[in-house]
């Protein structure tokens, strides 16, 4: 199998999961366990150092013995794992050469001679995220491909089958980066071919699910009528029969037409939800609280009180409620700072936003999985594909949408912007193309002339993306009329917004949220 050792990169599990897609074996490890295995196992055919955010310079920078280098076990260095390779064997990092999103990377060498670059073309769009860079190359190592702003991209030592790539081939948007894993899968020995993974298998699913709960204790759900609530909650619904209970909190910062949107689901599993309103103390909640971390702090553990809440009505009418069932996906676990060595980058309302004591346990069967995985779960749970194909919103909803205060007023206009946006890309025929849309009201202020009349008013960002695993994302090419429509109604439309702005940051660095 590959070993992958994790510095703490965003995308360490998302490198395992393109391996195991490419039908071979691996396991993540940090940094100490490596060595073992490295001497003793010869189940050991590969080893990838993945990313990280820290600098290899810098002081408690995770490393590795560089004894592992020494056993011709073959090497792939990913971004960090590049960096450390070369400090590692005489080469040279330096700090703060930054570059985030798209880059072109162009080979300098003929493919027969190195076999990692087998089967790909001769320049390929490749996704950047790192803020060091290497200078110079270790001895023995030579360049394989370049972009413009860096030089050692794909570097290599042929005879030592050691490589590193500055860019990361595991993400969405890089161009052929399942080839390059693949060649180097190849490189390793190791056989490639896609299999239809165990993972997916519902029987499988369900066996966990029953595993964890037990023969008689309840489940109730937080379903929020997103893609990942009701995967979850139709598996467990499986699992355990009428002992899950599902629960929608109205909370006045969902879209339009959610509430009926949970219903129709679960009516088509003969089930009702219970539905908690909490509209006006969401709001009172919220007051006064502008920083993005602190109102997922709120959000979370208000949602934690009520389901504790209706935990306790549960149990008086003899029902013992022991788990909460969450849609949590991975995603939200490494954006919450899911391992060792990873950055939180924000707290997602479901995982780092949960209070520390909580009296029910959380039932998360979905934690490993990413977005696309989770519809390829829905679809086998025969699903239709308007629940499958749904738009991802955030837990914490438009409260994540507006930069600042969240009051009232503000959620009105959100609102409104928002049907616009739907609106408008459904009338252009382009709404069930896109991974995510919505409008950003940005807390900045500009300056307006409507009706001859000066406006100092709100500025809105309007942000929709293409993805498929959420863990990248590049903002769509909507059509200039489309924009400009959206743009005039919104101007027009919506009280107090001065000017329509269109954010065109890919992830990373930026996230698709604001906040
Ligand atoms: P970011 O903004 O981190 O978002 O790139 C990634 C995806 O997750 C959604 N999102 C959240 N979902 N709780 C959630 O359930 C949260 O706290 C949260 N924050 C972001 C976001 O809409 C996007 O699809």
């Amino acid at each position: 199998m590959i070993f992958i050792v994790d510095f703490g990169s965003q995308t360490t599990h998302l490198i395992a999961r393109r391996i195991k897609e490419l039908g071979a074996e691996v396991k993540i490890v940090t940094s100490q366990e490596i060595l073992g295995p490295v001497q003793n196992d010869n189940h050991i055919k590969g080893i990838i150092l993945s990313g990280g955010p820290a600098s290899v310079y810098q002081k408690g920078a995770p490393a590795v013995d560089p004894k592992i280098f020494e056993q011709g076990i073959p090497i792939l260095g990913i971004c960090y794992g590049l960096q450390l390779m070369a400090r590692l064997l005489g080469g040279k990092v330096v700090s703060g050469r930054k570059e985030y999103g798209p880059a072109i990377i162009k080979f300098k060498i003929q493919n027969s001679k190195f076999k990692i670059t087998e089967d790909l073309p001769k320049s390929l769009v490749v996704w950047m995220s790192h803020g060091d860079e290497v200078v110079k190359l270790p001895k023995g190592f030579e360049t394989i491909g370049s972009t413009e702003h860096v030089p050692f991209a794909f570097v290599g030592n042929l005879k030592r089958k050691i490589f590193g790539l500055q860019f990361h081939p595991e993400v969405e948007h890089t161009q052929h980066g399942l080839q390059i894993l693949k060649n180097f899968i190849g490189i390793c020995d190791l056989e490639t071919g896609l299999k239809v993974q165990d993972k997916f298998k519902i029987q499988n699913l369900k066996f966990k699910i029953r595993e964890i709960v037990g023969e008689k204790e309840y489940v109730i759900g937080a379903v929020s009528g997103g893609v990942d609530s009701t995967v979850a909650a139709v598996l467990t619904a499986k699992a355990v029969g009428k002992r899950f209970i599902p629960i929608y909190v109205e909370n006045g910062l969902m879209r339009e037409g959610t509430k009926e949107h949970v219903k129709k689901i679960f009516a088509k599993f003969h089930s009702k939800p219970i539905v908690v309103n909490v509209v006006g103390e969401m709001v009172r909640r919220l007051k006064g609280v502008s920083d993005p971390e602190k109102k997922r702090k709120i959000i979370g553990s208000f949602y934690i009180e009520i389901f504790e809440r209706e935990m306790k009505k549960l149990i008086r009418s003899g029902k013992k409620v022991q788990f909460l069932l969450q849609g949590t996906i991975y995603s939200d676990v490494i954006e919450s700072k899911g391992t060792k060595h990873a950055s939180k980058i924000k707290s997602h309302h479901n995982v780092g936003g949960l209070p520390k004591k909580m009296k029910l346990k959380l039932l998360e069967p979905l934690r490993h999985f990413y977005k696309d995985e989770v519809r390829e779960i829905g679809k086998q749970l025969s699903l239709p594909d308007e629940f499958i194909h749904k738009q991802p919103f955030p837990g914490p909803g438009y409260a994540i949408r507006i930069r600042g205060e969240v009051t009232k007023e503000r959620l009105k206009k959100e609102k409104r912007a928002d049907r616009i946006v739907l609106e408008e890309l459904e009338k252009a025929g382009v709404l069930n193309s896109i991974f995510q849309s919505f409008p950003v009201l940005t807390g900045a202020y500009s300056t307006a002339v409507k009706g001859d009349g000066r406006l100092f008013g709100e500025v809105v960002a309007l942000r929709v993306l293409e993805s498929k695993d959420i863990m990248t994302s590049k903002w769509s090419r909507l059509p200039y009329e489309v924009l400009q429509r959206i743009s005039s109604r919104i101007v027009n439309e919506v009280p107090g917004i001065s000017r329509v702005v269109y954010d065109i940051t890919t992830k990373p660095p930026a996230t698709m949220e604001w906040e």
